[in-house]
């Protein structure tokens, strides 16, 4: 699978500072983390020492130490201290692939086709006022962008723009959303969904309740469709 521009990851809101967490895009497997002074980065999700997914590590600083056997590595994906050799001075050859990272609308993205200077101009959004919710469905993510435009929950009736392939616009009980959908694998996906206004808790719920029946809507839709495969 060849990456194309830029794939949204996580919301913003949901990986803090000194946090770490795996994604997938196309099957490939990523991990995101936040440095201390709120930096974020998108790295291969592979210690280059035996393969541990740095997602399970832990950041410290501006660091990024691997479970298994604590390589730490800086911001620039430079391994920079094995505890087992404290003095060695290490090889610049063992560093982690990293890639171009964007925060736009209170999403994280990142772009895996490009060298960092030759990465298309990131997505232009407006600031979100408020993160909704981030949704993980098992189906491919043209069925869940499908769907979001049909599904009405107690009243709730989306009206859907798409800005481009990752992005929608999605006007529902007066309130705007903006929807960034993350092709996970052949058969997973994932919307970033924030709003553009502030949302009290009372405002947030039936929003909520909605994108969670989204999920659960795709899902249904996506099982039926493959007992129409086995059956034909
Ligand atoms: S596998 Fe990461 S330090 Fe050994």
């Amino acid at each position: 699978m060849s990456f194309r521009g830029w794939y949204p990851l996580a919301l913003s809101r949901d990986i803090a500072p000194g946090t770490s967490t795996g994604t997938r895009v196309h099957g490939s497997e990523f991990v995101i983390w936040r440095d201390d002074k709120g930096g974020a980065h998108v790295w291969e999700d592979r210690c280059p020492h035996r393969g541990m997914k740095l997602s399970f590590g832990f950041v410290r600083g501006d660091h990024i130490a691997c479970l298994y056997h604590g390589w730490q590595y800086d911001t620039a994906g430079q391994c920079r201290y094995i505890p087992a050799h404290p003095d060695l001075t290490v090889p610049k050859t063992i560093k982690v692939p990293r890639f171009s990272v964007a925060e736009a609308g209170g999403v994280i993205w990142g772009c895996f086709s490009e060298e960092d200077d030759d990465a298309p101009p990131a997505p232009k959004l407006p600031v979100a006022a408020a993160a909704l919710r981030s949704i993980f469905a098992d189906c491919p993510a043209p069925l869940l962008v499908e769907r979001v435009g049909l599904l009405d929950v107690e009243g709730l009736t989306p009206d859907v723009s798409t800005i481009d392939d990752r992005i929608l616009e999605v006007r529902l009980g007066g309130n705007t959303l903006i929807a960034c959908v993350q092709p996970v694998a052949d058969k997973e996906s994932a919307l970033h969904i924030v709003a553009m206004e502030e949302l009290d808790a009372a405002q947030m719920k039936p929003l909520a309740l909605w994108a969670e029946e989204l999920r659960r809507d795709a899902e249904s839709f996506a099982r039926k469709a493959a007992i129409r495969e086995i059956a034909a």
